[in-house]
């Protein structure tokens, strides 16, 4: 008898636990996977611009032309198209490559049974989508009300105001020579001349 509801927790339990996994897993594509695909693959293999006759709009046009193998990254074509040779990778085409954390995150996914939330669409990305400071309007902010004699111009009221929140301190004012030295590394990638640092 004990033995009988011992065996009934343990299945329930059992259950609960692959239920939650699943959810990690279905988390795990939206949160990380979706969003590369989205942002590095989507805009050609969608289903109206179906590149190289490949969608990756939903789980069943991606996994349709067997280039990822649910469990196996080696048979899994799609990880060798994103995987850089000397600096170029097949896919994105004509792109730069997938950073290594992003690559890792796909074959982890793969490796992992390649889960696809059920239903699960993805997109081009939209403008509205990015939350890009110049698709913001032209707005005059007010200028922090803090007196410093550091402050020359409302910029600096701004970043010292940020300081002060994160608990930091501006350098002092570099000297003339350092100066000068920044100012033509910035502008032509070379030291000032002797004469230019006199003058
Ligand atoms: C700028 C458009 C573009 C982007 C972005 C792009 N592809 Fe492609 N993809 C193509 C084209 C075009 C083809 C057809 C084959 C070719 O021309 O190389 C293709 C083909 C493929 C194929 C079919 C296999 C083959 O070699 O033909 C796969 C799989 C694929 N791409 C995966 C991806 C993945 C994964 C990403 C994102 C990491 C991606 N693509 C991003 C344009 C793109």
């Amino acid at each position: 008898m004990k033995s009988t509801i011992l065996l009934q927790l343990f299945t329930v339990f059992s259950l609960m636990l692959c239920h939650q996994l699943q959810l990690r897993a279905e988390d795990l594509f939206r949160d990380r996977i979706a969003p590369i695909l989205e942002r590095r693959c989507v805009t050609c293999h969608n289903d109206q611009q179906k590149a190289g006759d490949f969608s990756m709009q939903s789980a069943e046009s991606a996994f349709a032309g067997g280039y990822i193998e649910a469990g196996d990254i080696e048979s899994s074509y799609l990880i060798d198209l994103i995987t850089p040779e000397n600096g170029k990778a097949a896919m994105p085409k004509d792109a730069s490559p997938l950073s290594e954390e992003e690559r890792q995150l796909l074959k982890d996914w793969i490796a992992a049974g390649a889960n696809w939330p059920e239903g699960l669409q993805l997109h081009e990305p939209q403008v509205s989508d990015f939350d890009w400071w110049s698709f913001q309007p032209v707005a005059k902010p007010e200028v922090p009300a803090i007196e410093d004699p550091w402050i020359k111009t409302p910029v600096d009221a701004f970043i010292l105001k940020r300081l002060q929140e994160q608990g930091l301190t501006h350098s002092d004012e570099a000297d003339r020579r350092t100066l000068i030295r920044r100012l033509t590394f910035d502008l032509i990638g070379l030291p000032p001349t002797p004469g230019e640092t006199e003058d």
